[in-house]
């Protein structure tokens, strides 16, 4: 069973290309980029043309989930606000892509994303040259941005996964054994968001295999500020296929791995009293009742114990420490 939940994630504002990998805390960084560093230590650049770009074409992205369950929406429950005025004739259109792309994510039937009341850690969507969105939550307010002028519902999905803690598909540390990338044909600056996680990014792939076609993959949909050559690809699969990442819909696998990082399925082939962690909480856990996880507390200050199943002083509880 999966009790331990991955973590780091990434966010996508581009400027130009700002690529930041985090890792678990302290934040190793490989940034490339023009201009500034971003300063925030969770934070994972992508380039945003470059995903705007790869609606069809299909990207790499990965569906591996971070491992510090703190930077998961607490039960999957993730409030947002909207930044804009939804109701002026400009915002009409990208407004009712941000509505079906939530909503898409929203029909796995695991996590909900809905709109907030007075939560304090919230996801603030804003509109913007560029899309991006932090890897996970990180406490307190939290920019997710949709581009305005060529909004996606597929890519707007694809920020959404970088929110609730996916992270790319094709920078896991298994993808060798799938793809080629293909250094070549890649800038320079582009570099950094082709490199692979190690095990300090703090990310899980929760034993679900490699998914080409993951909403999470990179593609290879022709961008300047990453292509040198752009009739050439810059992925390929191992046979030379270049037909890697997709904008447009969660796969199979990009819905078991939602379900597996919040624990959707836990209960399914659980007798009743199963006991398993609560993401995003050490001071809860779920309890199996006729198949379905409902969600306890620790008495006072205790935590779940995973190993031992029960709740137990934090500092003898394998928990990750709240933030
Ligand atoms: C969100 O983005 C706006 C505009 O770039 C910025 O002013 C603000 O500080 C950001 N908020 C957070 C919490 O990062």
């Amino acid at each position: 069973m999966s009790l331990i939940f991955s973590s780091s994630f990434c966010t996508m504002r581009v400027l130009h290309i700002l690529v930041v990998l985090m890792e678990l805390s302290q934040v190793r960084t490989m940034s490339l980029y023009f201009g500034q560093a971003l300063d925030s230590a969770e934070a994972f650049d992508e380039h945003s043309s470059y995903f705007e770009a790869d609606i069809l074409a299909g990207s790499v992205v990965t569906k591996m989930a971070v491992r510090d369950n703190h930077k998961l929406w607490d039960g999957g429950q993730v409030p947002y606000k909207l930044d804009f005025d939804p109701t002026s004739p400009d915002n009409v259109y990208v407004h009712d892509n941000i509505m079906a792309a939530i909503a898409a994510i929203n029909a796995v039937g695991c996590v909900s994303i809905y709109e907030a009341n007075m939560e304090t850690d919230v996801v603030n969507i804003r509109l913007d040259v560029d899309y991006s969105s932090y890897v996970g939550r990180q406490g307190g307010v939290q920019n997710l941005t949709v581009s305005s002028d060529n909004s996606n519902i597929g890519t707007i999905m694809h920020e959404l996964m970088h929110t609730l803690g996916f992270g790319h598909e094709h920078n896991r540390a298994d993808r060798d054994d799938f793809i080629i990338i293909q250094w070549d044909n890649i800038k320079d600056e582009a570099k950094p968001y082709f490199q692979k996680y190690t095990e300090e990014s703090g990310f899980t792939d929760h034993d679900i295999s490699y998914d080409y076609e993951s909403l999470m993959h990179a593609t290879n949909q022709k961008n300047e500020d990453i292509f040198i050559d752009l009739n050439k690809p810059i992925i390929t699969r191992l046979d030379g296929s270049t037909s890697v990442g997709q904008r447009s819909h969660l796969t199979e696998k990009d819905v078991e791995r939602i379900i597996a990082a919040y624990s959707c399925g836990i209960c399914e082939d659980a007798p009743d009293n199963t006991l398993f962690r609560y993401p995003g909480d050490c001071h809860k856990y779920y309890q199996c009742d006729q198949h379905h996880a409902v969600a306890r507390i620790c008495s006072a200050d205790l935590h779940f114990h995973v190993e031992a199943n029960y709740c137990d002083y934090p500092w003898l509880a394998d928990c990750t420490e709240m933030s």
